[in-house]
């Protein structure tokens, strides 16, 4: 995927262990040969730094909520806030390996959310007669079809799998956010919605 560096969790994080251990490995017999080496002292470097960029890299792997992304009607923020937390969590299964059992319950609880989150949105649109609720409901059907796929394709491929879901996920939620939910705001706000 486009922000995955390391696609196989668990060699990925073998490898950064082993690397991680090469450098503590050569800096401490770097300090036992004698601290006037800068190599060893570029090892010590490196292994510090090394926290911050592993802290940078993962941040900006998470959404964050933006006031830019409110549709005006507090209810449905609040809401969209919670979906965006669940994938901030889908997140970090796939970052760390977080087990099967985390991993599930997390793809779990993001899917209850979602089908919880459409059915309320689209009750406000139907009760309310928003003339575009057919097509704004077709989406969200869209979307759980892919939803659905990437679910199946866990049970063959579980990190890429994880991977494909945060993506997918992030991406359409942001777009839909931004583009069709936005579009209702007026219409629902001049129907007295909060
Ligand atoms: Fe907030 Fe149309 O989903």
């Amino acid at each position: 995927m486009k922000n995955n560096i390391c696609r196989n969790k668990k060699v990925c994080m073998f490898g950064v262990s082993l690397l991680i251990l090469t450098l503590i490995i050569g800096a401490i017999l770097g300090l036992l040969a004698g601290p006037t080496s800068p190599i060893t002292w570029a090892l010590i470097a490196i292994l510090v730094v090394i926290p911050f960029i592993h802290k940078k890299y993962s941040s900006s792997q998470f959404v964050e909520w933006k006031d830019d992304y409110s549709v005006g009607i507090d209810s449905i923020d609040q809401q969209h806030k919670k979906l965006l937390n669940l994938i901030n969590q889908l997140q970090t299964a796939v970052d760390y390996s977080t087990g099967e059992q985390f991993e599930r319950e997390a793809l779990d609880e993001l899917v209850d959310y979602t089908k919880t989150h459409f059915t309320y949105e689209e009750g406000l649109m139907r009760d309310n007669d928003y003339p575009d609720f057919e097509a704004h409901k077709l989406q969200h059907e869209k979307m759980f079809n892919t939803v659905r796929e990437v679910l199946e394709g866990y049970e063959v491929d579980q990190d890429n799998a994880m991977s494909n879901a945060v993506e997918f996920l992030k991406d359409w939620l942001i777009n839909h956010i931004n583009g069709t939910d936005k579009q209702y705001s007026s219409y629902l706000i001049g129907r007295g919605v909060k």
